[in-house]
Formats: structure tokens, sequence, C-alpha cells
């Protein structure tokens, strides 16, 4: 949510530099939040900071400053807006500046305490022109700035933000700019991401690496409760009260900026789902030894640790939830304990019940959904110990996890996740394969046998890519206007019937619901009327996977009351074959491998679904990738 963006570059030459590296890093960040966009700018011998900033899309500003060019400067900041708090137009949008438009800034996240500040505030007279909270933040910075001015007799933005910080409540990452100190750009965060490039000459910030990726790979944390100020050569980190931070973790980025393009596609989406086998090859790369068993030593939890584990509660939220639902069925069945999947949200306030021998699993994308990190703290402040898996490098959730098992999809820039869920399961799969193996939960053989099988699923994913586009295609087609879909599945057909209907809800706004297709007689069958259509993930394994003739059993009762049924079934399934109108198919796997095939035609056919609307799959409405507030 929100995507921020900073530059520091020479005194010595004002160029043209600072708003190309803020605007082609609000380009990257734009699956953040497209609400609005700004930026502003200060160069030696400016009197205010030029500030630039639209509603909509990014391409409104960038139109806006061809129309009428922007200054030269030496340091810059950019943001583009997911709306919390005031609605997206051009007075809301960021930068917000101070009363004298010398200090300007950007936010990500929420101040709570923006409405007693701006109540102190317009006691002293300060007036306001927007309904924002970073507006209230604008003006108490230059008021700070002034006092320093007042106690020292220079400006010292790095001290007035730190000093801002510390007055702030709720979660920020703040970027400021004085044009009174044109050579560097600082920032503070609390609650949400901030990350440091560190260039040739030239520094940046972003609130993900993705922000400036394409000039440099050296990135630099940022920690909680710190703040940071950038300059051409220098970069310096302290916590709220001035401390230095000696030597803030660096690390290279494991990416190149042609990862996050879209090179040839017609979207993100359709790139990321063309990238699924390759996100399950990627995630298993390097963690088999050379005798085939698992080594996972990279999580840096100690095997005795490992073999305490009594009990796995999964937080995430959304499509990472799934990706856990589907990987309790596979660790209950290979570890023989106990594994609740638990929304993040939901974890966090119903005071569950956590012990040392409980491990929890953090499962995020982005690493900094706030309300899974939120949850992984109160986790480990019950002395839970925390593994992340997680698809972004020094993400705050790894960060503040004991342990991370990386997935390596690769950057997913579309909003709706798709590669993301299929390198999650096989992460969570690596680890419960791994606990089997710590704990002897299961042969050597047996768990050799289950990662030959994962690693012949790239294959078959690639198969009803290349197989079944076509199909699924015409499908959209024939359903395009249909109002409402139902999702049913059975074991781990549930939990994919739940992210299919979460696909075609979120990107081609299409009312669906998923369900567990055993509670069809416990309600939803009240909905099916005819021409209703109905996805059914039918399981594999038929005549041995007893929940094979269950499911067929569902399709048949919703038959006889004129549903259209579309099932996602393995090849050449003879039931299916009989009824259904339209079948997805996918090669033979084996029941717990089946749900990294069976999702990717239910991506396709969303994604399919909303190009026919004519809608930006990979911005949908109201949503944004990194859902950095509570
Ligand atoms: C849906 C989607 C969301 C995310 C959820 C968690 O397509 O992308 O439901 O899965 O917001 O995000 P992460 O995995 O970044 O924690």
């Amino acid at each position: 949510m929100c995507g921020i963006v900073g530059y520091a570059g020479s005194v010595q030459t004002a160029c043209g530099k600072p708003l190309e590296v803020c605007l082609q890093g609000l380009r990257r960040l734009e699956y953040r939040g497209y609400d609005s966009a700004g930026v502003a700018l200060s160069a030696p011998g400016m009197d205010r900071v030029a500030v630039r900033k639209k509603a909509g899309r990014l391409d409104n500003l960038v139109k806006d400053i061809e129309r009428s060019p922007m200054p030269a400067a030496t340091v810059g900041i950019g943001h583009t807006r997911w709306a919390t708090n005031g609605v997206p137009s051009d007075v809301n949008a960021h930068p917000h500046v101070s009363r004298d438009g010398k200090v300007a800034i950007i936010h990500n996240g929420i101040i709570e305490n923006a409405s007693q500040l701006r109540l102190d505030l317009q006691a002293e007279g300060y007036r306001f022109s927007s309904s924002t909270d970073t507006e209230v933040a604008a003006k108490l910075l230059g008021k700070i700035v002034d006092k320093i001015i007042e106690e020292d007799g220079a400006p010292d933005l790095f001290k007035a933000i730190r000093r801002l910080a510390r007055m702030l409540e709720g979660a920020f990452t703040i970027l400021a700019t004085d044009c009174r100190q044109p050579d560097i750009v600082v920032g503070a965060r609390h609650d949400s991401p901030l990350v440091v490039g560190l260039g040739d000459g030239e520094n940046f910030l972003g609130s993900d690496v993705a922000a400036f990726v394409a000039y440099t790979k050296t990135a630099m944390e940022v920690d909680q409760d710190q703040a940071v100020c950038v300059s051409a050569d220098h970069v310096t980190v302290t916590d709220f009260d001035g401390n230095v931070v000696e030597h803030p973790k660096v690390y290279t980025v494991d990416w190149d900026a042609s990862a996050a393009e879209k090179g040839g596609w017609d979207s993100f989406m359709d790139k990321e789902i063309h990238e699924d086998p390759a996100a399950v090859q990627r995630t298993l790369l390097g963690r088999l030894n050379k005798d085939g068993d698992l080594n996972l030593d990279e999580v840096h939890i100690d095997e005795h640790d490992f073999k305490a584990v009594d009990k796995i509660i999964v937080i995430a939220c959304g499509t990472a939830s799934y990706a856990g639902m589907v990987a309790k069925y596979a660790i209950e069945h290979w570890v023989r304990i106990p594994v609740e999947v638990e929304l993040a949200h939901e974890f966090r306030y119903r005071d569950p019940i956590l012990t040392p021998r409980t491990l929890v699993v953090a499962i995020s994308q982005s690493g900094e959904t706030m309300d899974t990190l939120m949850a992984l703290r109160h986790a480990r402040e019950q002395g839970s110990k925390v593994l992340a898996i997680c698809n972004t490098q020094g993400a705050s959730i790894p960060r503040e996890s004991d342990a991370v098992l990386y997935t390596h999809a690769g950057p997913e820039v579309a909003v709706a996740s798709t590669k993301a869920f299929v390198a999650q399961i096989t992460a969570a799969y690596l680890l419960g394969l791994y606990l089997a193996q710590v704990k002897g939960a299961m042969f050597r053989d047996e768990i050799h046998q289950v990662l030959d099988s994962l690693k012949q699923m790239p294959a078959k994913i690639q198969w009803v890519i290349d197989t079944q586009t076509a199909t699924i295609a015409e499908a959209a087609k024939r359903m395009v206007d249909a109002k409402s879909f139902l999702f049913l599945g059975r074991h781990v057909g549930y939990p994919v019937a739940l992210e299919g209907a979460l696909k075609l809800k979120e990107i081609a706004y299409t009312f669906t619901e998923g369900f567990a297709a055993g509670e069809l007689k416990h309600g939803p069958i009240a909905l099916v009327d005819e021409g209703e259509p109905v996805v059914f993930i039918v399981p594999p394994e038929r005549g041995r996977n007893v929940l094979h003739a269950k499911v067929i059993s569902g399709i048949e009762e919703v038959k006889a009351r004129g549903a259209f049924i579309i099932a996602v079934a393995e090849e050449g399934d003879p039931d299916v074959e009989r009824y259904a109108d339209v079948v997805f198919w996918r090669p033979k796997a084996p029941t717990l491998m089946s749900p990294l095939v069976d999702v990717v035609p239910l991506q396709l056919f969303a994604m399919d679904m909303a190009n026919l609307k004519g809608y930006d799959v990979d911005k949908p409405r109201n949503l944004a990738k990194s859902v950095t507030v509570e």
C-alpha cells in the first residue's frame, strides 16, 4: 500500500536524474497503490520544494510533467498512493508540504493521532488544504524544523524527522526533503517498510527494492523504529533518539530489473501465470542434497527444535492462507502433527494457544502484510518460534521471524497473486517433508517418492498451460456475462476452489463463492438455478480416492438442477466427461500434488474473464499489492 521512492544525487550537478528515478521507481511500485501519484524535488537555490501531484494513475502525473516540465534537482521523493485517509484527489495526493513550502513529505501508513495533532496545529493558526493525516505530519515537520533553526541556527531535517517520528502514533514510513538541505533525503519507519539502495555517487530509498533495482542491486535494511539520512555519498541510520546504527545489514538483490518488467506480455498477470512452472522449480532448487535428502540448513532452526514441534499454526491472509490450507492436508498426513490455519487478523485477537513447541508458519508473498506481521509478533511474544515462507528478500516478515524459507517465484507485480501461490505450496511442502525427515515420521523412500512427484510438477503445470489455454479462453467467452459463480472442491481441492473464487472476484468483479463441496447440501445448493455456473475441482485418482465419487455425486446433484458445470479434472476422467459442460483437464498427478496444477486454469480463466470485460487485470480496483495497514 503506497509506494515510496527517494533519490539523493550530487549537489554539484542539478539535473533531471532525481525526477527520472522517482518516476521510474513509481512505475515499478505502482502495484502498491494507484489512486494518485506525486513527486517533490529540491535543488540549491530553490526557496520552496518543487511539488507536482495528480489523482489517478501515474500516467496522469507523467503527462502533467511533460506539459509543464519540473526544474532540475539534486534530490527527490515520489509517491504512489492507495488512499487510507481522504478520498483520491489532487489535493489529497502526496507529497504534502510544510506551511512555508520548504519541506515536503510522502507517507505510507496511517497516523492514528493525526486528528489530535491537527487540532493542536489548528489552535496555533495552521490551515490545512487536505483531509489527510500526511498533511498533518508535513505541517508538524515544518514546525519542528523551524524550532531547530531557532535552537541551532540552521535547519536539520534528519534531527527533525526523528522528533516527528517520536510524536506520531500508528504506522508510517515517511520520507522528507527540505529545499534548504538539497543534498539529503531523510526517512523514518515504524511498522511500515523502507529499504535503502546503495549506488555509486548516488543513493536511493524505496518501499521495496523494486523502487531502485534498475539502478543498483545493493540494498541496506532499515529496521523498525529507525531513521535514515541519505546523501549522494553517505547513508546514516539511527534510532529515533539519534543513536547511530553501526552496521546496518547490506545484501544483494537476487533478481534483475528485467524480472519485474512485462517483457512482451499483455499483462504482468499473464506473464506471472506463465511463470508458475518456473516458480515451483526455483523453489525446489538447491534444497535437496546429492543423496536426494532435504537440506534446509538455510532456515537456521536447530534440528532439536524441529523435532520438538508438536503443533503448527499457519498464519496468512488471502491467497497465502489458501496455500496454508493446502499445506495443512499434506503436513498432517506426512508428519502426523496438528496443523491449524488461521487468518492472521483473526489469530492475533483471539488469545490463541501457543507454546514453545508450537511452530508458527507465516506465509506472505510480499513479506509486508501488516496483519501477518502483527500476528507473528504476537506469536513470538508468547514464546513460539516463527518461520516465514516469503517471496521478498529482506522484507519485514522474514526479518522479524526466527527463520525463513524463501520462495523463489521472482518478483510478483500483478496485484492478484498467481505464481506466488504455487511457490508457497511448494515451500510449505518442503517444510512438511523436512519435518517428517527430522522427526522420522516417514521412511526415507517415501519422502523421496513425494519429492519425485514434486519435481515433476513444473512439467505438469506447463502441460496445462500448453494444452488448456484455448479451452479456457473459449469458456471465458461463453461465461463472460454470468453474474455469479460457485466454486466447489473437497480435501486439497477445497482451498483451490476458494482461490479460484477469489481470483475471479478480485479481477473480474464477478460475485463468486467458494465452498467445501461437502457443504453443498447444507446450504449452498439453494443458490443453484437454471444456468448457474458451478466450478468443481474433481479429485484425481478415480477408483482409489473415495472423494472422487463424492464430488461426482455433487456434480450430478447440481446438474439435475440445471447448473452449468465447469470441471477441473484428470485427463480423460469418464465421469466428468459425462456431466460437465466444460472441462479444464489436468495431467495425472497424486492428490496432494493436484492443487499445483488445478489452480492454473482458474488463474487463466479469471484473467480471460477480466480481459474480456475490459478491466485492468494487473491493477484491480480498490486493491493494492502489499497490504501494509491493518
Ligand atoms: C489475492 C492476493 C491477496 C494476498 C494477501 C496476502 O490475489 O494477492 O489475497 O494473497 O493480501 O498477501 P501477502 O502474501 O503479500 O502477505
